[in-house]
């Protein structure tokens, strides 16, 4: 249901200065996590890719996965353009569809607020996470629903409330599991209002 607004939304993704900066911030963060050329990686919800790909030069390979097609193809031509060998875009829902292969670390950004099943979804990384493997998760603290237009679609959370998230991962098997806020939004639409971005890891017992 959001799939057509992203596919819509995905040439002109990485002109909005706010969206690059706000990838840098969480792929700067996730790079402080023991990354190495030897991780087979994932990204769920990778959009044009502003966060996999400046994490990829660190990774061995990243399955860069996304239900907006238009978003994938975005990505792609980068990945042609640039020459990058390491990187394959897969359209795909976890929760939906077939997907078996187990990764050294899922990293998810900014998507799992359009998740109805957001509990479900963490679950399924961790089932396919590789023991001793890494999970980030990036998204909005709890707002007052005041982030997005009132029109958007496919909001389904209006942030989350990071000690339920942690909770989450523990039931999920996820040890050493650590939150803290990398960044915030400045929003001046109408009046000047201030939205922090949390980053959640964990590690596969
Ligand atoms: C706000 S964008 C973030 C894109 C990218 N992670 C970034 O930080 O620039 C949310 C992304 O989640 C994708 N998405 C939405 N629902 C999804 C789902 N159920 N499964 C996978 N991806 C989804 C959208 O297509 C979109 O690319």
């Amino acid at each position: 249901m959001t799939t057509e607004h992203f596919d819509k939304a995905a040439s002109n993704w990485d002109k909005k200065p706010r969206r690059v900066q706000l990838a840098e911030k969480i792929s700067g963060a996730i790079a402080r996590l023991p990354l190495s050329q030897e991780m087979d990686a994932m990204e769920y919800g990778c959009g044009t890719g502003l966060v996999g790909l400046s994490l990829a030069p660190a990774l061995k390979c990243l399955t860069a996965i996304d239900t907006s097609q238009g978003m994938l193809d975005t990505l792609q031509e980068k990945i042609t353009e640039q020459g990058i060998n390491n990187v394959r875009s897969l359209c795909c829902d976890l929760l939906a569809d077939d997907y078996s292969q187990k990764h050294d670390l899922i990293f998810c950004a900014m998507t799992l607020h359009h998740i109805k099943d957001a509990e479900g979804l963490l679950h399924r990384f961790a089932n396919l996470l590789n023991k001793g493997g890494y999970l980030a998760v990036a998204d909005l603290v709890e707002e007052d629903g005041s982030f997005h237009d009132p029109e958007a679609k496919g909001i389904m959370h209006h942030g989350f409330d990071t000690k339920k998230l942690i909770a989450v991962l523990a039931t999920a098997g996820l040890n050493d599991i650590k939150s803290e806020i990398i960044h915030t939004i400045s929003k001046k639409e109408q009046e000047s209002r201030e939205y922090p971005v949390f980053l959640l890891t964990g590690q596969k017992a």
